[in-house]
């Protein structure tokens, strides 16, 4: 097993700059979310440590090696591709061993390892059969096995899941979560997908696409809790959570006491007033969760502020009913209990904590409250 270290990693194509300054450590044994809209660059960070992509600048370790000039088959990595590629003339039994043959592994030892790997995976019954007689999940399950067998030091996944239905992608992303329990293997997983990256990640690393400032477009790293409570930045505050943070065009007043904003007032702990300090008498925008905000007297959540608004549209999930609020010149997305649904066009009283509220800069696009408690 292995940490992997980036240092200053750069990666160009020609002119085309896609990592900059990508500085980032994935411990040993951990599972690493890469994440980001489509473009950011997941993929050829992932090639980059499979050793597919050469590194433009900079050094990349997996243990204690630099890797930047060894061969991939040097490497002692595994990946899984979206496209899990089969060989479909051959047996289940013969894909899982495929690798271990051409590396002229003894019978008994390529024997054992694919049944164990098959026990693991639960294809023992299968391993006779060809691909085209297995289901989506279950060829994806081979293609893991494939990884599996050759017990690397590090997995590299990218998007293993994203050709299958939704309902197997649940099932799959809790096997492979127990999967990683159980190998405890260094992963590193690449995925467009916040849910999965949240379910799955010890920590999550969030990729923007490359700006023109060509600055590191590494957002974020961490737990999946650190990055919901305390996203540092707008780009992490609106990529992760469903339906996403709220941001509202706010005012700091002169007294550094209030958010004015046209439909409320919101009044500051006392932390936060010292934190925006600088900030008296200028814009900035106020970021709030809508399971942060309910309809007035809902919850019993001490500290929050109401605002009144027409409700625009209503979507009934079950077990919450998400509203969207008109309030002043902004829609405001709260999400309710299933107690009531409102109907559309009806005026509302909802009702923010007032202890989960972000405040961003519109500058620097800066969280000015992430390092509060
Ligand atoms: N060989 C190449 N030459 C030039 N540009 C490339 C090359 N390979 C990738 N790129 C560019 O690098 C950027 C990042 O690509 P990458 O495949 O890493 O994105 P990604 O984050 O994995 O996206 P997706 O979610 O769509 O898979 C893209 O803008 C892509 O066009
Ligand atoms: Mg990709």
């Amino acid at each position: 097993m292995a940490r992997i270290l980036f240092e200053r990693v750069c990666k160009r194509f020609g002119d085309v700059s896609v990592i900059e300054d990508l500085d980032l450590e994935i411990r040993d044994e951990e599972f690493m979310v890469f994440v980001g809209p489509s473009g950011c660059g997941k993929s050829t960070a992932l090639r980059m440590i499979a050793g597919l992509e050469e590194v433009t600048e900079g050094t990349l370790q997996i243990g204690d090696r630099i890797v930047n000039d060894v061969h991939p088959k040097d490497r002692d990595v595994a990946m899984v591709f979206q496209s899990y590629a089969l060989y479909p003339h051959m047996s289940v039994r013969d894909n899982i061993s495929f690798g271990l043959r051409i590396r002229k592994m003894a019978q008994n030892e390529i024997d054992q390892a694919v049944d164990n790997a098959a026990d693991i995976l639960g294809l023992t019954e299968l391993l006779d059969r060809k691909p085209k007689a297995l289901s989506g999940g279950q060829r994806q399950r081979v293609a893991l096995g494939r990884a599996i067998v050759r017990s690397p030091s590090v997995f590299l996944f990218d998007e293993p899941l994203s050709n299958l239905d939704a309902e197997l992608r649940v099932q799959m992303r809790a096997e492979l979560s127990k999967l990683q329990h159980r190998l405890k293997t260094t992963t590193v997983y690449v995925t467009h997908d916040q849910i999965e990256a949240m379910t799955l990640g010890h920590r999550i690393a969030v990729l923007a696409p490359m700006g023109p400032d060509r600055k590191s477009n590494l957002k974020q790293v961490g737990t999946p809790l650190e990055l919901y409570d305390r996203p540092r930045n707008l780009f992490v505050a609106k990529f992760i959570g469903t339906p996403p943070m709220n941001i509202l065009e706010v005012h700091l007043d002169e007294s550094g006491h209030l958010l004015q904003h046209p439909g409320f007032n919101l009044p500051l702990k006392p932390a936060v007033e010292a934190a925006l300090a600088s900030h008296r008498g200028k814009r900035l925008l106020l970021g709030i969760r809508p399971e942060h905000i309910c309809e007035k007297g809902e919850q019993e959540w001490t500290e929050t502020t109401s605002a009144k608004g027409t409700v625009e549209v209503v979507e009934t999930v079950g077990h919450e009913v998400i509203i969207h609020v008109r309030c002043g010149e902004e829609l405001v997305i709260a999400k309710l209990g299933p107690h009531r649904i409102p109907r559309y066009g009806e005026e509302v009283e909802i009702e923010m904590r007032g202890d989960r509220v972000h405040v961003f800069d519109p500058e620097t696009e800066l969280s000015l409250t992430a390092e509060l408690d």
